[in-house]
């Protein structure tokens, strides 16, 4: 049997043992739920307060250029683009993953279209997290194309010579899965399809080479592993190569070659600046950009090994101990995320227990139980304690009280 000691040793020689420090995660609490949103890093409050207090209230309008606020989303690319293996010159920073998609797909979609007419498809794969396959929806109805859903199993099999772009999340929100982001892209490019891959539950948490890769285009949130704060803007990336081709449908005037010189016509910003639409969400971006210090030094490889150790050593007491769970994520770590999902008929009842005794992760419909594993802050001893009271829940059949039966707005 796993023991609490065996835990700690984990801990002790953990590659990213000093950087729990750099996070505010309150006493008592084993956070497992940075997969959704990302724990408070150190400094971001007081960078906030600085902003409101000193850039806005002091400075007002002349902070644009006095505190460089134009300046925010080409600094904080540079902090995402080692993440993802591409350069900063290529990455966007602005609106929610929501709108990141739209412009993304309508750009690849028509582009692919009006190269070969034939090409008439945005591909979905049926488990997507919702909003990816409402986009695409709301996509194909703009341009007219077809929607079709493809086998989780095998994406590409759905690409044929009518597709032009195939969406794919690299790790499954549900189970943790981890689709094969070179393998695809390649199989897909094969058959004369774009891929746009969402990165939500990947940057920050596993390795992800774009340009390795020859990817297309990626887009991410940094609220999860990338700890910006709630609703923190997105990032888009579009490969070097498609950019002069490739046009994004929300023609705004930041990604005007010239904003300030307000003339009547849209002209396209050259390279990604012509990926902007509205004016910096300076607030949110300034926490960010304060977040992504969490990273200072971190190489993505200790991150993997790091988060691969937490999740191993969680299935290893899950096994253990309460053999009956159905885990749904992969054990394969090739095919493995950041976090470990099993299914419970009242999956619901057993996180709220477990957060009323501390342990926050959260629930999806209709019957998982999902737990992140964010190695910038966890510890293998977070998972020993974590188990322990999943263990004591059902034992004691916390999770069946009368007060779960009505779910919170947000799950
Ligand atoms: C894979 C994936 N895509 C998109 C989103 C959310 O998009 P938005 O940032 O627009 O709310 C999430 C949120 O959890 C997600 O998991």
């Amino acid at each position: 049997m796993t023991t609490r000691s065996d835990a700690e040793a984990l801990d002790a020689t953990s590659p990213l043992a000093h950087t729990r420090d750099r996070f505010r995660v309150p006493e008592g609490v084993v956070y497992l739920d940075g997969n959704s949103l990302g724990a408070l890093p150190v400094g971001v409050a007081a960078r906030l307060a600085r902003v409101v207090e000193d850039e806005w209230g002091e400075g007002l309008i002349r902070s644009w250029n006095d505190a460089r606020w134009m300046e925010l989303v080409s600094r904080i690319a540079t902090r995402i683009a080692p993440l993802v293996g591409v350069s900063p010159a290529d990455v966007h920073v602005g609106d929610s993953t929501s709108v990141s998609l739209f412009k993304t797909m309508v750009a690849a979609a028509r582009l692919r279209r009006e190269q070969d007419p034939a090409r008439r498809a945005i591909v979905v794969e049926p488990s997507t997290f919702p909003t990816d396959g409402y986009i695409a929806a709301g996509v194909a109805d703009l341009l007219g194309l077809e929607l079709r859903w493809c086998d989780p199993a095998d994406p590409v099999a759905a690409v044929d010579e009518d597709v032009a772009l195939l969406s794919l999340t690299h790790v499954d929100f549900r189970s943790g899965a981890m689709f094969d982001l070179p393998g695809i892209t390649a199989a897909a490019h094969a058959r004369g399809a774009l891929v746009q891959w969402d990165l939500c539950h990947s940057a920050g948490a596993v390795p992800v080479d774009l340009t390795a890769a020859d990817a297309d285009l990626a887009v991410g949130c940094t609220y999860k592993y990338l700890n910006g704060g709630p609703g923190s803007p997105a990032f888009t990336w579009v490969a070097p190569r498609l950019q002069a081709d490739l046009r994004q449908p929300i023609t705004g005037w930041m990604g005007h070659a010239a904003p300030f010189a307000m003339t009547r016509d849209y002209e396209r910003a050259p390279g990604i600046g012509g990926w902007a639409s509205g004016t910096h969400q300076v607030l949110a971006l300034s926490a960010l950009e304060t977040a992504l210090e969490a990273f200072e030094g971190v190489a993505v490889a200790d991150l993997r090994t790091a988060s691969l150790s937490l999740t191993d050593l969680f299935v290893a007491l899950l096994d253990e101990r309460l053999p009956d769970l159905e885990i749904i994520t992969p054990r394969e770590h090739a095919r493995r995320g950041s976090q470990v999902s099993f299914r419970h008929p009242q999956a619901y009842g057993v996180v709220q227990a477990l957060i009323a005794r501390g342990v926050i992760g959260d629930f999806r419909d209709p019957d998982v139980a999902r737990f992140g594993f964010t190695p910038l802050y966890l510890r293998h001893v977070d998972v020993y304690d974590a188990v322990e009271h999943l263990a004591q829940v059902l034992a004691g059949e916390e999770h069946l009280d009368p007060s779960y039966a009505d779910r919170n707005p947000v799950t």
